[in-house]
């Protein structure tokens, strides 16, 4: 009973001398209705006068029952076997319903009367009070995709009406987080993974109380709890990358992947790997190739799965990669043959063979071994062919010689009928331009409008460069130009020996870079280095700076 309507009961109860049963659902009530005769009216003191005892409820419009002299009671429909009559004119109600709460009347009608009418009706107010009763829960088993919405409704009725409250593992459900409780409706926008648990309903009113509990699950993609970690091992040890992951949908599988491709895809790695049931990743015996970036993906086929990677490192003896057979020069130029190293600590220096021999660097001038390893001839002639070999040496030594490489000596294009510097011809008429080039092999011949060299940009030089002798080798730091004219994109660097002709070391510095380490062999020669731009055209531009002499010796 809301409390408005219990006072305005109470006030009419009071007005018109009416009473108040209260009983409980699925019980009985027995609502009092006096039947003593005004005493002029009795005829016989021991006989009741002829009477009909009516009960009336306040909204129906037939009684509810009707009894006359010794003939069974006339029942309402919705009372038939609920009401009977006790002690004369009482009207006993069973098998109460929240329903049977309401207002009845008592009439009672004396038939041998000289005044043939009702004496007054008895008011009674029959309340009727229930425990809660659930009339919707939620499924005791919930799941929940990441990130839907969620709604669990809870209602009850009774009498009182039943309050309801909701529970998260046994704790009240906290006002500022953003579940909303709402009528007995617990509702969230987004659900986040940390919403799983046992959520509790409970309704309750002064009658009793009841509980239901619903299990709620959020499924989404795997949680990855332990990363793989960068790793540094040396060959031939076995490298054990960890990854972990927490999942619901618990049906969880690893995949590994290296730089793009699944790791049982890789032709160096597939027979040797292993991918454990907990997500542990084995790379026995390791080799050189097996360095790389390690990505770990843990999937159970919800949504999109994390990912974390790692980096592994592999410590070798310098070697040399595949070298190609034959290295040709171009006859009366500069040239280059290449060792292609491989080495992780860094290579310390390279040694070369010619047909079986040290190669010694000293009784060649003009010829240089750059950081890199590889081989720079001022000048190619005669001198250069023969038979190479390279080996690279780091802290942990080497893994032996390369594959040797011819170097043969080739006739670079030479112009045999150059175009004049000037051509005139009539208008209309054809212009024929001749250009001629021999060499081996036959050189293409392109033509280049000039236009091209009007509008080449100015690059500024770097400045402050420097150099200084290391245990490592001579490191060169300069700082870029503030201001360039033209967007830089990298630097050159060359190197000359004596009055020998410049030699490229390095042709792809960064334009970010402000220093280099010259390693190897460079550190026995006196040289001078030389600096140049480059722009985005790759062009080189002859801004050089000449250093001093780094006093290594
Ligand atoms: C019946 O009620 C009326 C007023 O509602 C009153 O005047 C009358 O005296 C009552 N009669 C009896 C018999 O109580
Ligand atoms: C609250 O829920 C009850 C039943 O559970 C329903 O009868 C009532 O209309 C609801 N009230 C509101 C404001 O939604
Ligand atoms: C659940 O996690 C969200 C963020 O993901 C956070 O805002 C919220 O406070 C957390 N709730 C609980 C109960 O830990
Ligand atoms: C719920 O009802 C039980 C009896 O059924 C009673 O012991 C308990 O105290 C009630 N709990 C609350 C919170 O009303
Ligand atoms: C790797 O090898 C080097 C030299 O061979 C040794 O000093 C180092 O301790 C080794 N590192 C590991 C992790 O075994
Ligand atoms: C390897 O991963 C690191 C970050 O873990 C990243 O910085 C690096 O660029 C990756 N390298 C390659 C080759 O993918
Ligand atoms: C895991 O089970 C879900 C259904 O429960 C399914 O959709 C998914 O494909 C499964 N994932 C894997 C990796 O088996
Ligand atoms: C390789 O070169 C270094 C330095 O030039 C020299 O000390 C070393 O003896 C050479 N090693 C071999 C095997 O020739
Ligand atoms: C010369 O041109 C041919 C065909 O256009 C091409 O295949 C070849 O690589 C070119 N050679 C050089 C040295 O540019
Ligand atoms: C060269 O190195 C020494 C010692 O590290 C340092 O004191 C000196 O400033 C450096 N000189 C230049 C030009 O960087
Ligand atoms: C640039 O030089 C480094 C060695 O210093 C080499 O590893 C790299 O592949 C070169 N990159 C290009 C684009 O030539
Ligand atoms: C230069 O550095 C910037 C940021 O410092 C970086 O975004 C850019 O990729 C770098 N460029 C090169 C060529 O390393």
């Amino acid at each position: 009973l809301s409390p408005s309507l219990s006072l305005s009961l109470l006030s009419l109860l009071y007005t018109t001398n009416a009473t108040l049963v209260h009983a409980r659902e699925g019980g009985s009530a027995e609502l009092d209705c006096n039947l003593t005769p005004t005493s002029k009216e009795s005829t016989t003191p021991n006989l009741f006068p002829l009477h009909v005892v009516e009960w009336v409820r306040l909204g129906f419009n037939v009684p509810i029952l009707i009894k006359f002299g010794v003939y069974a009671p006339r029942v309402h429909p919705n009372y038939k076997g609920r009401v009977s009559l006790t002690r004369g004119a009482s009207l006993l109600v069973e098998r109460l319903t929240l329903e049977d709460e309401g207002w009845f009347e008592c009439r009672i009608l004396l038939l041998d009367s000289k005044k043939d009418n009702f004496q007054n009706g008895t008011w009674t107010f029959l309340s009727i009070t229930a425990p809660p009763v659930f009339i919707k829960t939620p499924p005791t088993f919930v799941e929940v995709l990441l990130g839907d919405s969620l709604t669990l409704s809870c209602g009850a009725h009774g009498n009182p009406r039943p309050t309801v409250v909701w529970h998260k593992d046994e704790s009240q459900i906290e006002k500022h987080e953003k579940i909303k409780v709402l009528n007995g409706t617990l509702s969230l926008a987004s659900v986040t993974r940390n919403i799983s648990g046992v959520y509790k309903c409970h309704v309750s009113n002064t009658e009793g109380n009841l509980t239901h509990y619903t299990q709620l699950q959020v499924k989404g993609p795997p949680l990855i709890i332990i990363s793989p970690e960068d790793t540094t091992l040396n060959m031939s040890q076995d490298a054990v990358l960890q990854c972990q992951a927490d999942a619901y949908p618990s049906n969880l599988t690893y995949e590994w992947w290296k730089q793009g491709q699944n790791v049982y895809h890789i032709e160096s790695l597939k027979s040797r790997v292993k991918v454990l049931v907990d997500g542990t990743l084995l790379i026995p015996n390791l080799i050189p190739e097996d360095a790389g970036n390690y990505t770990c993906i843990p999937t159970n086929g919800i949504l999109t799965p994390p990912s974390a990677s790692a980096h592994l490192k592999v410590k070798h003896p310098a070697r040399v990669g595949r070298m190609s057979r034959e290295t040709y020069l171009p006859a009366g130029m500069e040239g280059v043959i290449i060792c292609p190293v491989q080495a992780d600590p860094p290579v310390l220096y390279v040694n070369w063979t010619k047909d079986g021999n040290d190669l010694n660097l000293d009784k060649l001038p003009g010829w240089i071994v750059n950081s890199e390893g590889s081989v720079f001839i001022t000048t190619a002639n005669d001198n250069a062919v023969g038979m190479y070999t390279c080996t690279a040496y780091n802290s942990y030594g080497t893994m032996g010689q390369s594959e040797p490489t011819q170097v043969i000596l080739q006739d670079p294009p030479s112009f045999r009928v150059p175009p004049r510097p000037e051509y005139l011809q009539e208008v209309g008429r054809e212009l024929i331009i001749p250009c001629e080039a021999i060499g081996d092999p036959t050189p293409n011949i392109t033509w280049k409008t000039p236009t091209a060299v009007t509008t080449l940009p100015i690059l500024d030089p770097p400045i402050f460069l420097s150099a200084n002798c290391t245990e490592q080798g001579v490191l060169l730091q300069w700082s870029p130009p503030e201001d360039p004219s033209s967007p830089l994109t990298g630097y050159v660097l060359q190197a000359r020996r004596d009055q020998a002709q410049w030699v490229i070391l390095s042709s792809n510095i960064s334009a970010n870079q402000s220093e280099l380490l010259v390693q190897g062999l460079l550190r026995v020669m006196s040289s001078l280095f030389l600096i140049q731009l480059m722009d985005k055209d790759q062009s080189v531009w002859p801004l050089c700076f000449l250093l001093s002499q780094p006093d290594c010796m």
